[in-house]
């Protein structure tokens, strides 16, 4: 068996930027124990296995719970009723079936490959705006500048919130982010500033929804807050609010991500850059081998509705299972030379977006915004550099990606 304190290594920023040989270690189990109680699921054929394993829940957030205020109408009636209706409408991510499924449909029959097309026009015009504000600049924040505003306006869009509100998401996104890390979801103050900060992002969508019910727009809030399922009816409010809210975060640091490994991994294989900027019908398999060797998610956590056994390891019921597909998409037994960036590799099932019912809703969308994003920056950018490699990263684990990403260049080309 592994070194069981290898995933709390993986978890220590220090090594953020570069964890992938503590996965090549994991790896010597499909299911790796480790000192705290948890299982680490490492390998292609063990996730590829146990992600579609019913016995693997995805209800492992500890229940809402608010801190103590001294104020009693707060303590025992206010709260309790909040951390209630909060713990029993969790966002889908972090339910099961059948509530799962539901929700998710309701989901789907919004999130239209049409809907997501119509965007593809105002994605291009959206990453030549955030360019030309670069036009002559000598060095720019990859983060700043363009991977996080992009984003972040293209899911507002799609929802219907107002381009004015944006800037207030930044740290709720942020702060909520912080759910899918397993230590900060059981650290006190954490779980207090996640709460105080639901509280408001709910109390703005309550507003919103009713605002959309009122005033009818042609966006995703807007059809989830109006439109019935034939066999389900309408989503009940407090479901309405959690996915409006998932859908928000979800379409926030995952997808900044995504573009801004993408630039660094390009930075650091500049004849794909290249190749980028001269042919850029290749970016669709470009983007899909950034997500199986630098993806924006490393791993998700489940915890074991019963006790389940495989190759050779009993995973006890109660215990608390980390997927890690960000090892799994680096499995030598499934990739040949999994360490190479390779955007020419034919058979590239990765697990950049999960896989089985969690699949990743927003992958068309990311997939879109990537694809514009990036082959702009090859176009545009005039002789990119890193000026420092490696760049520093953002706390999470899970959501693995650079806090900022500095380049110097010599201006921007000139648009279309
Ligand atoms: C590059 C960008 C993205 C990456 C790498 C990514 C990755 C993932 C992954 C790995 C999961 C699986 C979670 C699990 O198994 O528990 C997931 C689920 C999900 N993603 Fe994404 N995501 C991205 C962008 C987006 C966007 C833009 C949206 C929304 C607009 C979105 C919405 C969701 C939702 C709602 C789920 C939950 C699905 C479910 O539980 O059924 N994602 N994503």
């Amino acid at each position: 068996m592994p070194d069981p304190t290898l995933f709390a290594q993986v978890k220590d920023p220090a090594n953020r930027p570069d964890p992938y040989p503590l996965y090549k270690r994991l790896r010597e189990a499909p299911v790796a124990p480790q000192d705290d109680g948890s299982y680490v699921v490492t390998t292609h054929a063990a996730l590829r296995a146990l992600i579609f394993d019913p016995r693997l829940s995805s209800e492992d957030l500890p229940s809402a719970s608010h801190p103590r205020t001294g104020n009693p109408l707060k303590d025992w009636i206010i709260n309790p009723i909040k951390d209630h209706v909060r713990t029993k409408h969790r966002p889908f991510i972090f339910r099961d079936p059948p509530d799962h499924d539901a929700l998710r449909r309701h989901v789907m029959r919004e999130f239209t490959p049409a809907r997501i097309r119509a965007m593809h026009g105002r994605v291009d015009a959206l990453v030549e705006e955030l360019l030309d504000k670069q036009r002559d600049a000598r060095a720019i924040d990859l983060v700043d500048d363009f991977s996080y505003p992009l984003p972040v306006t293209v899911i507002c869009e799609l929802l219907g919130v107002p381009p004015e509100d944006e800037a207030r998401f930044h740290g709720w996104a942020t702060q909520l982010a912080t759910a899918l890390e397993p230590d900060a979801r059981h650290d006190e103050e954490t779980l207090g500033r996640n709460i105080e900060t639901f509280d408001v992002i709910a109390a703005y969508m309550q507003d919103l929804i009713r605002d959309k019910r009122r005033h009818p727009k042609d966006d995703l809030l807007t059809g989830l807050a109006t439109n019935a399922d034939p066999k389900l009816g309408r989503m009940g409010d407090y479901d309405l609010i959690a996915t409006a809210i998932l859908l928000l975060i979800a379409g926030h640091e995952t997808t900044v991500n995504l573009i801004t490994n993408g630039m660094l991994t390009l930075l650091r294989h500049p004849e794909h850059l290249e190749r980028l900027r001269t042919d850029p019908e290749i970016a669709p398999r470009l983007i899909e081998e950034l997500l199986r060797y630098e993806p924006p998610v490393h791993f998700r956590t489940r915890k074991a509705l019963a006790a389940i056994a495989f190759a050779g390891t009993t995973i006890p019921e109660g215990a608390p299972v980390v997927l890690l597909f960000a090892s799994g998409s680096r499995d030598p037994a499934r990739f040949p030379d999994p360490d190479r960036f390779d955007p020419d590799r034919e058979d590239n099932q990765h697990f950049g977006f999960g896989g089985s019912l969690h699949f990743c809703v927003g992958a068309p969308l990311a997939r879109l915004e990537a694809e514009a994003a990036l082959v702009a920056l090859a176009r545009r950018l005039r002789n990119p550099r890193l000026i420092e490699d490696p760049p520093p990263y953002r706390p999470g684990a899970s959501l693995r990606g650079p806090q900022h990403l500095r380049l110097a260049i010599e201006g921007v080309e000139i648009g279309r």
